[in-house]
Order: structure tokens, then C-alpha cells, then sequence
């Protein structure tokens, strides 16, 4: 579904090579300033790599605009959520999930669902505009629910976990269960350092100074990363 060739980038990335299947939940971690992000934004077409190939759906996606990747079924939630001053919560959902065959047979119920999962109750967000009033965690949780109503074919989460509340924690890991149930054949790209998430995924790609220096399933990265990335 997604294969990601020799990709560099400013010395910031240095030739990541590495694929992710449908149905498939792969996290990617590394320490802080190891390039995570930045491998998201240039999959994403808001940075632009200075070599390698990024295929998507058996087509090179290079010379593609984010909103043209974005058309053909990719989803992004940022690290630093982006505000949409002027736009409702509502809108924005309804943006989101226009494409998705959910929202054509269930419209409104549907977007309520969307704010439910990620623990906001809707008649206190539906009206508000998304913009700096709303806390990080909010704006944080707002952003994953938008990538949920989008029901992409490839969905990327840049730490899901940053800003959301300790107590929030097992239903961010239910909702990404609960995705995947829901859309067997779709795939989801988490970036984390949390052990709970890194537990979930099929396979974790190890990030470090722009480079992926191991790859495994949880049980043989958790022995050799132990707790030690935060
Ligand atoms: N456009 C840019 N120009 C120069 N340096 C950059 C640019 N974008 C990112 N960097 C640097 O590249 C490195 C990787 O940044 P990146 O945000 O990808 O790290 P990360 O792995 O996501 O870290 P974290 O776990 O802290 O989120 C950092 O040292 C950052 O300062
Ligand atoms: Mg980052």
C-alpha cells in the first residue's frame, strides 16, 4: 500500500527505506529529534525529499501535492495540530468525512460518534471554532477525530498520546483498536513512544538519527528497547 524508497532529506533523513501493508498497524519511535516527524511531513507532501520514492497504491506520489495525496486516501494527524480559525468543529468534521461512505448513510450521527470516541462530548464542541480557545488536548483530540471521520485508506498519527491526559490513555488505545476492527483492510501509521501503543502494532520500525536502526514485532523490539526512548 505504502512503500517508502530511499527517502533523504536535508541530512535529517538518510535513505529510509520501509513498507506498510494493508490491514497493518506500524508504529514507528526514536528519540526526540530523530526525524519521525519529519518522515511524516515529507509522506504527508508538506516537506518535500531531496531523493528517494514514496509509493502509494502502486504510484509515485513525489510530485503530489498534500491535497492530492490527501484525494487519494491519505490522512494526517500532526504533532502540532493546525487551527482552523473561522471553521466550526462541525464543519470541520463534516470536511472530513464527506468523502467517507459512513457519513452518506449516517451524516450527523456519524460525526457525533467521531468527537464520542475521542472523549468530547459534542453539544459542548460542535458549535466551537477551531481556533487558539480550545486547550492542546482538545485541539489534539479534534485533529484524531477528523482523521477518524476521514476513514482513509492510510491514516498517520504524529504522537496521538502528546497532550492527552493520562486518564484518556486506554480509550486512545481502544480507539485505535477499534479502528482497526472496523476497517480490516485499511492501514495506520503510528508515531509514539508509548509501550502501550508500541504493544498494539504488528510491526515497529526503530528511528534513529535519520536512520531505521532495527524493525520487529513488539515483542522482539520491546527486549531491545526496553523503556528506555522517553
Ligand atoms: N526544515 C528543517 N530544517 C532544518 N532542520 C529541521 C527541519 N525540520 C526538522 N529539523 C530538525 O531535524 C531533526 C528531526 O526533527 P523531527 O521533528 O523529525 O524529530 P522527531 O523524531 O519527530 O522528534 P520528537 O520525538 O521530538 O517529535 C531535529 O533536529 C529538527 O530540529
Ligand atoms: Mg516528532
Amino acid at each position: 500500500m505504502l512503500q517508502v524508497k530511499g527517502v533523504s532529506f536535508k541530512g535529517i533523513l538518510k535513505g529510509i527505506s520501509f513498507d506498510v501493508r494493508p490491514g497493518e498497524l506500524v508504529v514507528i519511535t526514536g528519540p526526540n529529534g530523530s526525524g519521525k516527524s519529519t518522515l511524516a511531513k515529507i509522506i504527508a507532501g508538506v516537506e518535500k525529499s531531496d531523493a528517494g520514492e514514496i509509493i502509494f497504491k502502486d504510484e509515485d506520489i513525489v510530485k503530489k501535492d498534500c491535497t492530492e495525496r490527501a484525494r487519494m486516501g491519505l490522512a494526517f494527524s500532526f504533532q502540532q495540530p493546525v487551527r482552523f480559525k473561522g471553521l466550526t468543529v462541525r464543519d470541520l468534521l463534516k470536511i472530513a468525512a464527506s468523502g467517507s461512505e459512513a457519513f452518506l448513510d449516517n451524516e450527523m450521527k456519524e460525526v457525533d460518534g467521531y468527537l464520542k470516541k475521542v472523549g468530547l462530548e459534542p453539544a459542548l464542541y460542535l458549535d466551537r471554532e477551531v481556533n487558539a480557545s480550545l486547550s492542546g488536548g482538545e485541539l489534539k483530540r479534534i485533529e484524531i477525530a477528523s482523521v477518524l471521520a476521514r476513514d482513509a485508506v492510510l491514516s498517520i498519527f504524529d504522537e496521538p498520546e502528546a497532550g492527552i491526559d493520562i486518564w484518556s490513555f486506554d480509550n486512545l488505545v481502544k480507539m485505535f483498536k477499534d479502528m482497526r476492527k472496523k476497517n480490516p483492510k485499511r492501514a495506520i501509521v503510528i508515531i509514539s513512544h508509548q509501550e502501550r501503543i508500541m504493544k498494539i502494532a504488528d510491526r515497529i520500525i526503530l528511528l534513529e538519527n535519520g536512520e531505521i536502526s532495527a524493525h520487529g514485532t513488539p515483542e522482539q523490539m520491546m527486549a531491545r528497547i526496553g523503556g528506555g526512548l522517553k
